[in-house]
Formats: C-alpha cells, structure tokens, sequence
C-alpha cells in the first residue's frame, strides 16, 4: 500500500513502545510529521485524541471538564477557519494517520491571535509539544502575527517549562484565576526560532 501523507515536516521522533517491544526489538526512531494541511478524515482523528485524552489533559487543554469535543472548535479547525497544526503517525501501519498531537491559533484582534497546544497523553513529556509550539509561533509570525497569547493553569507545569523554554521573551500576567502568557512575534527581534 502506498501513502502519499501531506508532508510540512517530517520530525525524527521516538515513539513510545510497548514493554513488549522494549524487550524484543532496540528502540527504533521513526518519523511523525507536522502538518497545516487536515484532511477531511482528522476530523475523526481528532475526536479519537479527545477520547483517549485523560480528564486533567481536556481540562488543562479547554480549561473545563469537557466530556465532548467543541463542535465548534473542531469544525473551525478541520475547515481551515483557525491555523492548525497535527502531529501524524506516517510509519506505523496499524496507527497510519494518526494524531497525536494538535497546535490551534485564532485571531483575536489588534494583529495578535490566540494559542493552544495539545499532545496525546501517552506521548507527552518526548518533545512534541516543544516542536508544535514551535512551528505554531514560526506560522503566526511569518502571517505577521504581532503577539500569541496563550491561556494556562497555573498548576500547568509543563507548559510554562515549554514557553519559558521556546520563547524566553514571554510576559506573563494573571487573570481571572489563569495564568496569561503573550509571546512578542514581530519587532527589532523578531521571532525566529
Ligand atoms: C503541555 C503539553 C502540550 C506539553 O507537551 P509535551 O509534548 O509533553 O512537552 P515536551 O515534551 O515538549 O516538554 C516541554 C517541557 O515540559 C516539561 N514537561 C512535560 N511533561 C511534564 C510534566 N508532566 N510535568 C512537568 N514537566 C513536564 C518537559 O520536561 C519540558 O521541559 P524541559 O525542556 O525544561 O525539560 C502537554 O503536556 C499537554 O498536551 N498537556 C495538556 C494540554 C495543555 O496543557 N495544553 C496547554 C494549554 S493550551
């Protein structure tokens, strides 16, 4: 069978193996790929994300104890309505097309838009959502996007290690109980990573 995957970036990525694996076969590198371009299936792809994500993901990704997926949200995002990025399985036949990871940006007015970042629970923590924030912010900058700005809770220790990390020039506020961080783009120093 041949696969023809849209292709922005293909992204040299371990993927979790099983214990199984661990004692049959050395650990493998594969290849995921970051990509702009959903097809009509992701829209199933992320609603199976949402299903395998647990409780404290959805919260600390909608920021509420969500048991659906945004209709609204998905729609926007499958249409092309938000900038959206997936991280893809493209090497695993089983798991072909896959994804395990979704980087989103809406705009919010005065040339800067809103960000979110999730990674499937069983891949966190193996530097996808570095490489999603990453590429989201070198989007949005190239869009000539002034600022992202991104909501967190403050118990949310991996995202703050994230952004302090991926952009070191971050602000960040409190509002309403969250933490909200803003992310210059544009400038003498313009954001290049
Ligand atoms: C936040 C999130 C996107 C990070 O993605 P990830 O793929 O796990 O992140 P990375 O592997 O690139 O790691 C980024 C940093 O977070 C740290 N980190 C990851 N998981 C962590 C955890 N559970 N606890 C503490 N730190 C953690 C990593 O160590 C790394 O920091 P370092 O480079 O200083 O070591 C992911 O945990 C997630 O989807 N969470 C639920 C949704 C969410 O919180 N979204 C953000 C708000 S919109």
């Amino acid at each position: 069978m041949t696969h023809t995957p849209p292709v922005d970036e293909a992204v040299p990525y371990r993927l979790p193996q099983t214990p199984a694996d661990r004692t049959a076969v050395p650990p493998q590198t594969l290849t995921c790929v970051i990509s702009s371009q959903l097809r009509p299936d992701d829209r199933q792809a992320l609603l199976d994300l949402f299903d395998r994500s647990s409780p404290q993901t959805r919260h600390q990704r909608f920021h509420h104890g969500l048991s659906v997926f945004p209709q609204r949200y998905l729609d926007d995002i499958v249409s092309g309505r938000q900038l959206a990025l997936v991280a893809r399985d493209t090497c695993h036949p089983d798991s072909y097309g896959k994804v395990f990871g979704l980087a989103s940006a809406a705009p919010t007015g005065n040339g800067e838009a809103e960000f979110a970042v999730w990674v499937d629970d069983a891949w966190q923590g193996r530097g996808l959502g570095t490489l999603l924030v990453r590429s989201i912010l070198q989007r949005l900058a190239q869009a000539g996007t002034a600022a992202a700005i991104g909501f967190m809770q403050p118990d949310n220790v991996a995202i703050r290690r994230l952004v302090r990390k991926v952009a070191p020039e971050s602000s960040f506020r409190t509002e309403d109980d969250m933490i909200v961080v803003r992310i210059p783009l544009a400038g003498p120093h313009a954001w290049q990573r």
